[in-house]
């Protein structure tokens, strides 16, 4: 049996307007598995059109010039090579992508992702491992849990951030920082780039003027590093997404202390900027302290 792979193509006919607009690849391929479809009496032209307005709308495949195949989320698993010339499906990814420079099926696996609303949308199509002429499609919505906030680190990595606090005793040290987060599921983290440290400064700011217990003046929270050496700038990280201390704003003059026993906090909203401190201590006076942790904590994943 022979396979076409004539063309794919980003729908060029369809105007590109910057924003939250979806994306629409037509590749000579056509459906595999699917559980429910709908069979529409339309153009081929206007099928498309159609599946790009809607939002529940994955993929189309060309039945003939007046009538095609329609899937909603969740209801197709698989596409397949062409089987003729004129086999032709078009797969739609919610967010404007560049328009892949080869056809997205042929090598893989090809990730398509947005970020919207707290949730991260992932569309995948990747070449099934026993069939070479048979794809994948999955589609994950990853959504954080309350009080933390959806933050993409590479390709596919997916974050939620939040700042968690000590309530009793409200000091304490680096590894109860540590186990505070693990309690979450998480790790103690960093930002990993200037977008997150921005949410941080915001949510460290705002915990101390809306949800502070006593008044605190002074809000500071552990943040992912310890160090094992007296080696300067050489840390041991919990998490590995955060790439070290590449994004970390030092603040002029620190570290003042090197050494084994030495971990990395941030000084809270008024000085924001990143500081060390002997991992064990735990200031305990609490009306003039209040101390927290930086997690990462896994999103919870649904997939279709
Ligand atoms: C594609 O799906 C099939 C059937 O669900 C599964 O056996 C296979 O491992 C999947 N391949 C990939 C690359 O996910
Ligand atoms: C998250 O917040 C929403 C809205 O305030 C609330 O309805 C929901 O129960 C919360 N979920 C959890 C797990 O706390
Ligand atoms: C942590 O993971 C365990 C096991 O998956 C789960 O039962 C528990 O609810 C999770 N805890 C939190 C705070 O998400
Ligand atoms: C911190 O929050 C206060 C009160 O909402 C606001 O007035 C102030 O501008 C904020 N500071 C920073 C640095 O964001």
């Amino acid at each position: 049996m022979s396979y076409y792979f004539l063309y794919f193509l980003c729908l060029s006919f369809l105007a590109k307007v910057p924003g939250e607009e979806p994306t629409m690849i037509r590749i000579s391929g056509q459906r595999g598995n699917y559980k429910t479809s709908e069979t529409m009496d339309v153009s081929w032209e206007d099928c498309m059109v159609k599946c790009r307005a809607d939002v529940n709308c994955v993929v189309v495949y060309k039945i003939s010039d007046i009538q095609c195949q329609y899937f909603s989320f969740g209801s197709i698993s698989t596409i397949q090579q062409a089987k003729s010339e004129n086999d032709e499906i078009v797969l739609k990814i919610p967010t404007q992508v560049q328009c892949p420079t080869s056809n997205p099926l042929i090598p893989g696996p090809t990730y398509y992702t947005q970020l919207t609303n707290n949730q991260f949308y992932l569309t995948t199509v990747s070449p099934d491992s026993l069939y070479n002429n048979i794809y994948n499609l999955t589609y994950s919505v990853s959504t954080c849990p309350n009080n933390t906030k959806v933050f993409q680190r590479g390709e596919t990595t997916v974050v939620c951030i939040g700042l968690y606090f000590f309530e009793a005793p409200r000091c304490n040290n680096q590894a109860a920082a540590s186990a505070l987060c693990k309690a979450q599921n998480g790790t103690l983290t960093g930002p990993a780039n200037a977008n997150e440290y921005e949410y941080i400064q915001d949510i460290s700011n705002s915990s101390k003027y809306t949800s502070n217990p006593d008044s605190i003046q002074w809000l500071v929270y552990w943040i992912d590093g310890v160090q094992h050496t007296n080696i300067a700038y050489q840390y041991t990280f919990e998490d590995p997404t955060h790439n070290g201390i590449t994004n970390y704003n030092w603040t002029p003059g620190s570290p003042h202390l090197t050494g084994p026993g030495i971990c990395i906090y941030s000084p809270g909203p008024n000085y924001g900027n990143v500081q060390v401190y002997p991992c064990t201590d735990s200031y305990l006076s609490y009306l003039v302290c209040w101390r927290g942790a930086l997690c990462q904590v896994p999103p919870i994943i649904e997939l279709f």
